[in-house]
């Protein structure tokens, strides 16, 4: 009875490690689908930007340093002075107002999981709150 009750507990646990997995998978797979439709024509497929006029994303302390600040970003767009990486940038991006509060939580964590970059995954809640301060 006990050495049943711990394969059942070993196999739970093991079948939710597969799902969490899946689950991962599939909205990774969505921000990268997201990002080369509505961000890869400026910031590139390798998100490397255009040197002078488009900021990177790779490997960019601007984004390493954002958290979810980078919600309001692309919801609203930016202009202005921006310093990535030490390059002085002044262009204006456009808002994307059409992606939904999910579809954005996925670009981010998209982005901060490609190129090298390993900036820590960003919840919907997180994403959320971040829009509400930003709110225009
Ligand atoms: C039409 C071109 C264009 C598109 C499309 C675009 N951006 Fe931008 N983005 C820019 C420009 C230009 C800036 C710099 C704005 C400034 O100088 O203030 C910028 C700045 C940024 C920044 C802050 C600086 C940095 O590089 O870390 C982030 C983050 C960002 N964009 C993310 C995105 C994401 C995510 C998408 C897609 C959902 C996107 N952008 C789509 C042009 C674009």
């Amino acid at each position: 009875m006990k050495k049943n009750s711990i394969w059942f507990g070993l196999i739970a646990a093991a079948g939710m490690i597969v799902l969490f997995d899946s689950c991962r998978g599939e909205t990774y797979e969505q921000g990268r689908i997201l990002y080369e439709n509505f961000c890869a024509n400026c910031h590139m497929d390798d998100g490397s930007g255009l040197a002078g006029n488009i900021p990177p994303l790779a490997k960019a302390d601007w984004v390493k340093q954002s958290g979810a600040e980078m919600a309001c970003v692309i919801r609203y767009g930016m202009e202005g002075e921006i310093v990535v990486n030490g390059r002085t940038y002044n262009q204006a991006m456009a808002g994307i107002p059409q992606l939904s509060d999910f579809e954005i939580t996925n670009v981010i964590n998209y982005i901060n999981h490609s190129w090298g970059n390993d900036y820590g995954v960003m919840t919907l809640e997180e994403v959320r709150s971040a829009l509400e301060n930003c709110k225009q």
